[in-house]
């Protein structure tokens, strides 16, 4: 559910005419809503509310430090992945204490600064970086709290660059190894063991799943209690997905966090989730506005000022976006390609879709764009990223401004040498 919605003929983020905000900030641009995201944050809440519990919202679905914020004012933590993620996390107020750092690839300098800065614990992907993460440790002379992320050869049936939790992945410990590395770990001077984790990938739209990585980790938990090393946190990751088209069902919040506290009973844990997608997914719309169309031979093409650098799920994963018209015209529908004005053929938003008979001039949006959308986008064929703009009810803020021309050659410099003909 989310709160874009025709009134009349218009196309309203909450209590906002999306057409005004066009004319004042220009297109394209990513339009939040403060409401949707409470929503989704209610959601959740209330579906693990049965569980101790703690979450640890996804940076990297959507990293706006506006929106890191909200969710720090109610509460929730930060799951991280890299030092500009802790960046991110730790200007926008996030306790520390609140902040778990994953990801198979961590440097040193990451690890120190992360330690440094007092996070709850690392994900810890493999045998080596635990290794690391002692030497950094023992090194400043801390102690660095972990888990270690199990890959529990679990099938999320999702698209297969985004399932995360098979043993042909590259994420996590193999369940067959990994207690050998617990016992490891539990010798280490500088190492404190502390959780359980595990992600079995993203847009997961079934729930056995779910409860099967969770059966796995509970296995787990009751073995390593019996060799000594007591779990305060099981990490269960993020993954829930979300209705992209009208009639996808995936599993409510509700129905997820009741179904794992079923199995939890006998677990005397804290659970942490890492939702992103279930959270800012459907709370964000790209806005963008038709430059041209092209009545081609084979089909019809709407050429948008939004690309697949500003939006690259369609082109990366084949991803269904609803397309909508910001202002209703009527009149018959149209079979078209809505694509962006990038030099390449996967630069699209929609293919060989029925949709309104867009023309020259009219405001696009297309819907569920509000994880993964920014922050994945980029420069490429040098185009300034897009504004980022947050509805509440009648207001917004724009909480990214538009890149400028000169953000685009920041850092670049010429060289003396090549100043003058060589
Ligand atoms: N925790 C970890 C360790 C993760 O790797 C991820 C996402 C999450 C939590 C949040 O997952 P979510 O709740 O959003 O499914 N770019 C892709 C999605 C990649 C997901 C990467 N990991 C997309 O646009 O579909």
């Amino acid at each position: 559910m989310h709160f874009f919605q025709y009134k009349g003929k218009k196309l309203f983020a909450e209590d906002t005419d999306i057409a005004q905000i066009a004319s004042d900030v220009g297109t394209p641009f990513y339009l939040y809503s403060y409401k949707t995201l409470i929503r989704h944050y209610n959601a959740f809440e209330n579906g693990v509310k049965l569980l101790p519990h703690m979450v640890c919202y996804s940076v990297k679905a959507n990293s706006n430090i506006t929106i890191l914020k909200i969710f720090i004012n109610k509460g929730w933590g930060l799951d991280i992945v890299s030092g500009g993620e802790l960046y991110r996390a730790l200007m926008s107020g996030c306790p520390p204490n609140k902040i778990v750092f994953s990801g198979v690839g961590k440097t040193d300098e990451e690890i120190r600064r992360a330690i440094q800065a007092g996070i709850l614990m690392f994900n810890v992907e493999s045998s080596q970086e635990l290794e690391e993460i002692h030497k950094v440790a023992n090194h400043i002379g801390e102690i660095a709290r972990i888990s270690l992320r199990v890959n529990p050869d679990i099938d999320p049936e999702t698209h297969p660059y985004i399932a995360t939790g098979l043993f042909k992945n590259k994420f996590g410990i193999p369940y067959s190894e990994v207690k050998e590395i617990y016992k490891k770990a539990n010798n280490l001077s500088n190492i404190e063991v502390v959780g359980i984790s595990c992600h079995i990938g993203s847009q997961i739209i079934q729930l056995q799943p779910f409860i099967d990585a969770f059966k796995k980790l509970k296995e787990l938990y009751f073995d390593l209690k019996k060799m000594g090393i007591e779990i305060k946190y099981i990490d269960l990751g993020g993954g829930l997905g979300i209705p992209y088209k009208e009639e996808e069902k995936p599993p409510h919040p509700e129905e997820y966090g009741s179904n794992i506290a079923k199995e939890a009973s006998d677990v005397d844990a804290t659970f942490i989730f890492e939702p992103g997608r279930v959270i800012v997914g459907n709370a964000g719309v790209l806005i963008t506005r038709v430059l041209f169309t092209k009545d081609g031979a084979d089909r019809r093409f709407v050429v948008v000022d939004a690309g697949m650098n500003d939006l690259i799920r369609p082109s990366l994963y084949n991803s269904f976006h609803q397309v909508l018209p910001v202002i209703k015209k009527g009149g018959k529908e149209t079979v078209s390609d809505l694509v962006g004005p990038i030099c390449e053929t996967g630069d699209f938003f929609a293919k060989n879709r029925k949709m309104p008979n867009f023309e020259k001039g009219d405001l696009v949006a297309i819907l569920g764009a509000g994880a993964y959308g920014f922050s994945m986008s980029s420069n490429y064929n040098s185009r300034p990223r897009i504004p980022e703009i947050l509805v509440k009810e009648d207001k917004f803020w724009v909480i990214r401004v538009r890149e400028s021309e000169e953000d685009l050659i920041r850092g670049e410099n010429i060289p003396d040498h090549f100043k003058e003909e060589q």
